[in-house]
């Protein structure tokens, strides 16, 4: 029997400065949360557009409750799929020009649940080495080996294309969530095409901001937790598709459906970033944001998303420099290996819609100081 002692395993975590705690967040309202009885500026939400406190989300969270109670109360195919999840599956498939779209309780189980149910059909995936851990277990736990190309190098991708052979996949993150960089779907898609592959792209971190591009046979995920401000996600694509995944893509058969009220935030949060007025007001702290790091003559990577990384290298400097910033009243976690490759540490700053240019500045300020 193995013994159920970790305390060395902890010590040996701590050592190498990779330990993980959890902060309890009081409350949180515009960008400030409340640890314990201090105040914080926000730099590390994915909450990207502001819409998880806006109040017309909200009323529609309480107007669901009113209407279906809290809970599902069951999986899908059982009696948990209501008029308010069909709704909003025909809704996300209207926005981004799909037939169909079907919801997941978050893009964890998505990605795990598009890869079960295609686990019989496929003989090899493709992956860009920096894709999200969910898309790396999903193919690990079909049992394929994992295969991945260079980060962003299509020419890395046609060589390791050229290898494979019988039906395959190449998925990638659309925005990638620890660099922020988009990728090429367009030229991953010509790729795919020229070989009888299939593409998927998990928008996680670009849907709501960035128009939808999803080529012609290729799976589009995304989840409803960030910009959507909410929870879930969704995998739109053809009838066939999403029919197929009801049928046989087990994290969905055997999960309950997540509530209805949920679905109605969704819904209302669909009709806010279809408005327009909070990516307008992020693309513009996107921006301001950029000018003044320059200006600072701050390293930062190159990224035209609401994903802003700086790159330290070792966790130890990474700790220290998001300790720094905590002391000085802002939030932004230090994001260490395994999340991102050895040597690679850093601070994934991420902005959002109502952040205002005056908290934007103070935090770049204190950010060189922190990083001295
Ligand atoms: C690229 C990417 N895909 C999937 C996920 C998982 O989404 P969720 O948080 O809804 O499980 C994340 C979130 O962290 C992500 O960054």
């Amino acid at each position: 029997m193995v013994a159920m002692n970790f305390s060395n395993k902890l010590s040996s975590i701590k050592k190498k400065h990779l330990y993980r705690s959890r902060k309890i967040i009081e409350r949180s309202k515009d960008s400030i949360i409340v640890i314990g009885n201090k105040s914080f500026v926000n730099f590390c939400s994915n909450d990207y557009l502001s819409l998880s406190n806006n109040p017309l989300v909200s009323e529609a969270f309480q107007r669901g409750v009113r209407k279906y109670g809290s809970g599902s109360g069951a999986s899908h195919l059982v009696s948990g799929h209501s008029r308010a999840h069909h709704e909003l599956e025909e809704a996300l498939a209207d926005y981004t020009g799909q037939e169909r779209s079907l919801l997941f309780s978050s893009g964890y189980t998505a990605n795990i649940g598009i890869f079960s149910a295609l686990k019989d059909d496929l003989d090899w995936v493709l992956q860009d080495k920096l894709n999200h851990a969910s898309l790396i277990d999903a193919n690990q736990l079909i049992g394929l080996p994992l295969k991945r190309y260079t980060h962003n190098k299509i020419e890395s991708l046609e060589k390791k294309i050229a290898k494979q052979s019988g039906n395959g996949l190449i998925a990638t993150d659309t925005v990638f969530s620890m660099d922020g960089d988009k990728s090429d779907i367009d030229s991953i898609a010509k790729i795919a095409n020229s070989n009888d592959a299939i593409v998927m792209q998990d928008d996680a971190h670009g849907f709501g901001i960035f128009e939808p591009n999803i080529p012609i046979n290729s799976i589009y995920m995304a989840t409803l937790g960030k910009a959507a401000g909410v929870m879930g996600a969704f995998v739109a694509g053809s009838e066939d598709f999403i029919e197929y995944l009801i049928q046989k893509s087990r994290p969905y058969i055997y999960t309950t459906a997540i509530s209805p009220a949920i679905c109605m935030a969704i819904m209302k949060s669909l009709d806010l970033i279809k408005q327009g007025e909070q990516k307008e007001k992020l693309i513009s702290n996107i921006d301001f944001f950029k000018q003044i790091a320059k200006e600072l003559n701050l390293p930062l990577s190159d990224s035209v998303s609401a994903i802003q990384p700086l790159i330290l290298g070792t966790s130890e400097s990474t700790m220290k420099a998001s300790l720094r910033l905590y002391d000085s009243g802002y939030y932004v976690s230090a994001i260490r290996p395994p999340t991102v490759p050895n040597g690679a540490a850093r601070l994934r700053i991420t902005l959002c819609a109502d952040h205002t240019r005056d908290q934007i500045k103070q935090f770049l300020i204190q950010l060189k100081d922190a990083i001295q």
